[in-house]
């Protein structure tokens, strides 16, 4: 194949469904690539409960190092253990490499009937504080303390994330989501330092919302949102909510972004429910792939991918069962591949 760049890319193929998924992601990424003259070499790395059972460590120091030098990982989910057990490969992650900004853009695909059309909305969330610190501990038998982290430095800069991203992309209106009447310093302080950021940007409508109110006003009219700017915990809940209004957690991709590294995975976890039986929708870590080629400048490879993916939905022929369709993850895969040949 000829190439006029090769990029280095950090493969986290994880578990549960996140082999097949990354399988078919890989897959058509290459084939786009080849398309577009750009290769790929995948530094593939286990995770989690099977890296402890092969190396001995849950995230290898290989897998750390490769994350600094590649700059950019591609990540399936982690399964992570109920009420005990290792601390979640996903948050120590994002914690390590500060990918402070988790970034989530919820749009329908063309084609596919959804419960509610034309959403084109952003989950903009804390990533490396909030109850997601892991500082718990027994206090005694039958009391329990999990701290909730707050800090000036992350809030700010995660507004700062949110609004620049507005003021970029022309979007109208940030929706800060919290729980300030009931949790007056952390979100209070949360909320203080959106409305520091916001007086910044006066072309962008600043509103605040209280997050149990935000969950009946989404279902109601989502419409009304254009970013959702929230806290650690608010943004993983809301996240899969949002990803409902376009056909579930099969489609809905997302980014973790620092200063210094990137990693992309999607929305949803590790499916044990389906896992192994050629059932989950790529769809999602696919358009997350896409969001990584837009951010290691690869414009076209992204575009290729996206319009075909498109095709395969607006066809409706090759759709996976999550989303109404009779077809695997192989060959959903397949028919992505051969709807770039038309595209
Ligand atoms: P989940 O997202 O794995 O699954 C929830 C439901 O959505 C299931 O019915 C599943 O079959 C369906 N689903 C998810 N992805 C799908 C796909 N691509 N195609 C079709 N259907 C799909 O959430 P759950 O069950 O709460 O978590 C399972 C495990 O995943 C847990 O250990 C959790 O900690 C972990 N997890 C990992 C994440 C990550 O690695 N970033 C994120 C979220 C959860």
């Amino acid at each position: 194949m000829v190439t006029s760049r090769t990029h280095a890319i950090t493969l986290i193929p994880g578990d549960g469904i996140g082999p097949e998924v990354s399988a078919a992601v890989v897959r058509i990424v290459e084939a786009a690539g080849a398309a577009t003259e750009v290769g790929f070499e995948w530094h593939r790395f286990a995770a989690g409960a099977e890296a402890f059972e092969r190396f001995g460590e849950y995230i290898p120091q290989a897998l750390y190092r490769s994350i600094e030098e590649n700059k950019v990982a591609l990540k399936g989910p982690v399964t992570t253990p109920v009420g005990g057990g290792f601390s979640s490969i996903n948050v120590t992650l994002r914690q390590k490499f500060e990918l402070f900004a988790n970034f989530r853009p919820v749009k329908n695909l063309p084609g596919l009937k959804t419960r509610y059309p034309g959403i084109d909305l952003v989950i903009v969330r804390e990533n490396t504080e909030d109850l997601y610190a892991g500082l718990e501990h027994e206090i005694v038998p039958g009391v329990v303390q999990s701290l909730k982290i707050i800090t000036e430095k992350a809030s700010t800069r995660i507004a700062e994330f949110a609004f620049a991203y507005a003021r970029k992309h022309g979007r109208k209106k940030i929706h800060a989501i919290h729980k300030a009447n009931i949790m007056k310093l952390s979100d209070g302080l949360f909320l203080r330092c959106c409305r520091g950021v916001a007086v910044t940007y006066p072309e962008v409508t600043y509103a605040e919302h209280i997050v149990d109110n935000t969950c009946m006003q989404l279902v109601m009219n989502p419409y009304q949102y254009d970013i959702l700017l929230t806290e650690n915990l608010y943004g993983d809940i809301l996240s899969d909510l949002c990803s409902a209004f376009v056909g579930g957690l099969g489609l809905v991709p997302g980014a973790n972004l620092g200063t210094e590294c990137a990693i992309f995975e999607a929305v949803h976890g590790s499916a044990p429910d389906i896992a192994g039986k050629d059932l989950a929708n790529p769809t999602a870590l696919l358009q997350s792939a896409v969001l990584m080629l837009h951010h290691i400048q690869e414009k076209e490879t992204a575009e290729r991918i996206q319009a075909a993916l498109e095709k395969v939905y607006e066809d409706g022929k090759v759709l996976t069962k999550d989303v109404g369709g009779t077809s695997g993850t192989t060959a959903f895969g397949d028919a992505v591949i051969a709807a770039m040949e038309s595209v």
